[in-house]
């Protein structure tokens, strides 16, 4: 069951404050409340704002700066940067900025490299997470003798904010971006971007089960744990999460609604 926040007392610990560029950040939200029910959390989906991935580095610093004084409004004391390329493109520029704590993806290369039997690894990403070089230093620090290969998937974060996740337009975007890896002889493939994780049965039915899959949002969730003193309860109450989307909120309710698993009260992000 999920209530409202504001319904806590005001005594509560600060929230824990979760972003993206929309609701792919839901895929991250949902290891987090597994491991830390008890707390609050404030969700802004920029869906107004949504894709990231084509916009330039200026342009991502400057909505995650807007959203970040949201949360910080809203009393967060610890912000979740649930977006690969937000990460990439702004988690330093916040860290230099805020004194607030900031927890952000990494693509899991390190963990696809230990698993790779064949040599070859494949990373999906958004244009503008593949641009900077954060990823590209991530992947030469990782490699060593692998084969680690990007490919950006431009429409496919569209696609599931539509919802549609296993829609034929879909399939065949999935198709196109995961074939090139597989004839390369990729048997893991890293989802680095947090969307995706929505469409891992879709991802799994294409590339079959020998090849991995992997994500970062559990060992996003363990580090999210590691700022936050939560005592294991058995009385473990309604975890309390406050919807925010800069673009349609009821959108969102729909779309939301149904990659969370149930009903979610979404408020329009205030206008700056
Ligand atoms: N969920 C974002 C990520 O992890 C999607 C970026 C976009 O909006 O293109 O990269």
């Amino acid at each position: 069951m999920t209530i409202s926040a504001a319904e806590l007392s005001a005594a509560a610990p600060a929230p824990i404050g979760v972003f993206d560029s929309g609701l792919g950040g839901l895929s991250v939200l949902r290891e987090i409340v597994a491991k830390l029910p008890q707390q609050r959390y404030v969700y802004v989906a920029d869906s107004g704002h949504c894709p990231y991935g084509g916009k330039s580095q200026d342009q991502i610093i400057a909505r995650a700066v807007t959203i970040t004084d949201f949360l910080l409004a809203r009393g967060a004391g610890l912000i979740v940067v649930a977006c690969n390329t937000a990460t990439i493109a702004a988690v330093e520029y916040l860290r230099a900025t805020y004194s607030v704590n900031f927890v952000g993806m990494e693509p899991a290369v390190k963990p696809a490299v230990a698993l790779t039997h064949s040599g070859v690894v494949g990373v999906l990403a958004t244009g503008a997470a593949l641009a900077g070089d954060k990823l590209l230093r991530l992947i030469d620090q990782h490699a060593g003798g692998v084969r680690v290969i990007t490919q950006p998937c431009p429409g496919l974060v569209e696609q599931i904010e539509r919802g549609e996740l296993a829609t034929a337009a879909t399939r065949a975007l999935v198709r196109r971006y995961v074939e090139p890896l597989l004839a390369a002889g990729a048997d893991v493939i890293v989802l680095g971007c947090t969307h995706y994780p929505f469409l891992r049965r879709l991802i799994g039915e294409i590339v079959g089960p020998q090849v991995r899959v992997l994500d970062t949002g559990e060992a996003v969730a363990r580090r999210v744990a590691s700022f936050v003193n939560e005592a294991p309860s058995a009385d473990v109450r309604a975890t309390a999460i406050d919807w925010y989307s800069s673009g349609d909120p009821s959108q969102m309710r729909d779309v939301g609604a149904a990659l969370w698993g149930s009903p979610i009260n979404v408020a329009a992000l205030p206008k700056e």
